[in-house]
């Protein structure tokens, strides 16, 4: 077997069962050594993160920095610097312990259905919603299920682009998801097995006209991609996957929108929610160098789309 080959499948060994997007960043990394050990990093950050702790360790090293700092600036006499470290450190500690009882042990007072945005047109509700990523303990109302059911129904026999079959199901049980924190129902995005580049996109637009019908209802909505830990999917499907036939794009956590929320999911989703400016988005040319006049004729036509 030619040397390069044979390298080519013991790398692909150490990166069995890692996602796409993973791999395509570690094929990146040219020394086969370093490959691996980042491979090896990657596999335990999974493994922590789909404990479903990582979210709310995270300021864990933090607090101690400033406790020991405190500690330090303190022997060494500067006690105001000192007390300085030990109240920002205090105030964490007290953070992360809230987050724990609240998120965690979802010891917290009950929280309100929220309203409805039946008043708003699709761009507005475009620009309204955010991803959820941390979700009431409640289940839907039957109220509620019925009708983001009717939703997946319809968008599910919407006319595709490609030709394969995609179907979403539902299921009600706590996946394990990364960063999301208390979901308990999910649709579930299935294709046939065998690639198909269409589907994929069939996915993503049936799956995004459910997700915007689902927040005219008031609902949260996570579409979850790499952070979604397959086996728990596979096992809560059931009979309703088959190994053989089926191939799992991403779910969608759907739920009602919670006020607790982990303090790194505050920062993280303040930093992914972030929306690129309309001139890093569209361009005069292939290259997506020159960026696209949207104010001139004929694109200001388009106004606030
Ligand atoms: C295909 C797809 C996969 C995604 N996977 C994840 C994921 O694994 N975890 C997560 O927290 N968010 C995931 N997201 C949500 C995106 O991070 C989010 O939509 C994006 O940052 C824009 O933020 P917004 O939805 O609040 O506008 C995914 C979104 C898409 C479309």
């Amino acid at each position: 077997m030619p040397k390069n080959q044979s390298n080519t499948q013991k790398s692909d060994e150490f990166m069995q069962g890692l996602g796409a997007n993973e791999r395509a960043l570690l094929e990146r990394i040219p020394v086969l050594f370093l490959r691996k050990l980042a491979a090896a990093m990657v596999r335990a950050k999974m493994r922590v993160q789909f404990t479903g702790w990582l979210q709310y360790m995270l300021p864990v090293p933090l607090i101690l920095v400033l406790f020991i700092t405190a500690g330090m600036t303190r022997l060494l006499g500067v006690m105001q610097v000192g007390n300085g470290f030990a109240f920002f450190g205090t105030l964490l500690l007290m953070v992360f312990i809230f987050d724990i009882f609240t998120v965690k042990f979802r010891q917290r007072l009950p929280e309100g259905l929220p309203k409805r945005n039946d008043d708003l047109g699709i761009f507005d509700l475009m620009r309204a919603r955010r991803s959820c990523r941390s979700f009431q303990t409640r289940k839907l109302t039957p109220d509620d299920y019925k009708e983001l059911m009717e939703y997946v129904q319809l968008h599910s026999e919407l006319a595709m682009i490609g030709k394969a079959p995609v179907r979403f199901e539902y299921i009600a049980a706590p996946l394990t998801v990364w960063p999301t924190v208390n979901a308990s129902e999910f649709l579930v995005a299935i294709v046939p097995n065998e690639y198909n580049r269409l589907a994929v996109i069939d996915v993503g637009r049936s799956l995004q006209k459910i997700v915007m019908d689902a927040t005219r209802m008031g609902l949260g909505t996570c579409w979850i991609g790499p952070g979604a830990d397959h086996v728990s999917i596979k096992q809560h499907l059931g009979d309703h996957f088959n190994p053989e036939e089926d191939h799992i794009i991403c779910v969608c956590a759907v739920g009602y929108k919670s006020a607790y929320i982990p303090l790194f999911l505050r920062i993280f989703n303040s930093q992914m929610s972030r929306r690129l400016p309309l001139s890093s988005l569209f361009f005069t040319g292939s290259d997506f160098k020159e960026p696209l006049n949207v104010d001139a004729y004929p694109f200001n036509r388009f106004g606030r789309n």
